[in-house]
């Protein structure tokens, strides 16, 4: 392996994954793969992609737009919404992504021309464009997204053979009833013309995006099949810290794997940054017990700075819930708790401690009440695993104090 290689990280904290270091998710994989094939024969398919912060939807996503690319000629787009405020920005952006992810110049030369009135730039290099922010005009685009849609379809095929469009970090939007009715309707326009609409529409989201949008519109939970992903399994984990540091030629001791592979919790986030951190504190050929550990802790902070509130992050670090965090760090991943057995194994000098953290917690949604009285939940498992690790940090130090 070359020098250069050698020293630099293949982990990617926080940015979807490169698809040459994509691994596991084959299930879902060739769930999104048999969804173009149906649309690629004119059958239109609505899927809802759904799971927790970090459990690597985006990337999902984005690997299956390449699938669509490559193996079915489609054109295709994760289109952000993150920034979306109206149902017309998101119909804007939409188009907006589109035409900027054709792969060719004449494909997209052809295709803008149906757009021409809505456009107010183009970018000299490349294929970025910008639309028009006239409310008016927007609002015709968003009214006609349909018309739209098949004008940019015609024009693009042949030679492409259909749209794959995710819509992704539904988050502002979503809770609007306006947003859900937009979606209904377009899904229900495709759905009953007679033409052939081979178009894939992704839906991505936390669980409680799709709730929202069902309690708005029931119907939306029989429009969408959803696609739920989960942590990897402890042998997809494994597998993943191997391979990623035997892209570098490093090999991985077996307890210094399975350190990782537990703390990380299957979550893919979790373990970019696990890896990431024990590739820095690595100097060899060899990741061994000591290198993880002091990669785990270095991923703590990582995760706790990144991830939470800079006020939880203080509060969590402080001595005063040490024992807390020891105790909820026993807690099995998405296990409730409850405050009465919690309190047996605390002291009775942070008893009163454990009320503010919960009452904390709670504010900042970092826990909630689980459906039984006096029980509760993480909100999710990278909060969760945060806790873990601070607790194993506080195992590690226990005699520095820390403010
Ligand atoms: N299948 C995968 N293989 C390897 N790494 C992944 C995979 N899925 C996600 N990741 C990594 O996990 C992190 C979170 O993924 P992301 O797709 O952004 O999650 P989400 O969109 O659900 O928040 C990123 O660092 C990404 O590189
Ligand atoms: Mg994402």
């Amino acid at each position: 392996v070359p020098l250069q290689e050698r020293i630099e990280s293949p982990f990617t904290p926080g940015v979807p994954v490169p698809q040459d270091y994509f691994v596991a998710r084959e299930k879902e994989v060739n769930r999104l793969r048999a969804a173009v094939a149906q649309a690629s024969s004119g059958r239109s398919k609505n899927i809802f992609l759904q799971g927790e912060r970090g459990i690597g939807k985006t990337s999902l996503a984005a690997f299956a737009c390449l699938v669509a690319q490559r193996e079915f000629d489609f054109v295709g787009t994760i289109c952000s919404l993150g920034a979306a405020r109206t149902v017309d920005e998101v119909s804007s952006a939409v188009f907006r992504q589109l035409l900027q992810h054709l792969p060719e110049k004449s494909l997209f030369d052809k295709a803008k021309e149906a757009f021409d009135r809505y456009i107010k730039s183009i970018g000299v290099l490349g294929f970025r464009v910008e639309f028009t922010s006239e409310p008016a005009q927007l609002a015709h685009l968003r009214l006609d997204f349909i018309g739209y849609l098949r004008a940019f379809l015609e024009r693009v095929s042949p030679p492409k053979q259909g749209i794959f469009l995710a819509l992704d970090d539904l988050n502002g939007v979503t809770g609007q009833a306006e947003f859900t009715l937009f979606v209904k309707s377009v899904v229900d326009q495709i759905a009953t013309t007679q033409r052939p609409w081979p178009l894939v529409i992704v839906l991505v989201g936390v669980p409680t995006r799709r709730e929202e949008m069902i309690r708005s519109h029931p119907s939306v939970g029989r429009i969408f099949d959803v696609i739920e992903l989960g942590p990897f399994t402890q042998t997809e984990s494994s597998e993943f810290f191997e391979t990623m540091f035997a892209q570098r030629g490093i090999s991985v001791e077996p307890d210094a794997l399975e350190l990782m592979v537990n703390v990380s919790g299957g979550l893919p986030a979790l373990m970019h940054e696990v890896g990431d951190a024990v590739f820095s504190s690595n100097a060899d050929d060899r990741v061994d017990l000591r290198d993880a550990k002091a990669g785990v802790l270095q991923a703590a902070d990582a995760v706790g700075r990144k991830y939470l509130d800079p006020q939880v992050y203080r509060a969590l670090r402080s001595d005063k819930y040490r024992s807390i965090l020891r105790r909820l760090g026993r807690t099995p991943l998405g296990a409730q708790f409850s405050r009465h057995e919690a309190l047996r194994s605390i002291p009775s000098s942070q008893q009163k401690s454990f009320d503010s953290f919960l009452r904390r917690t709670r504010e900042l949604g970092i826990i909630c009440p689980a459906e039984t009285r006096g029980r509760y939940r993480f909100a999710n498992q990278l909060y969760q695993l945060y806790v873990r690790l601070e607790a194993y940090r506080a195992l590690q130090q226990p005699q520095k104090g820390r403010g």
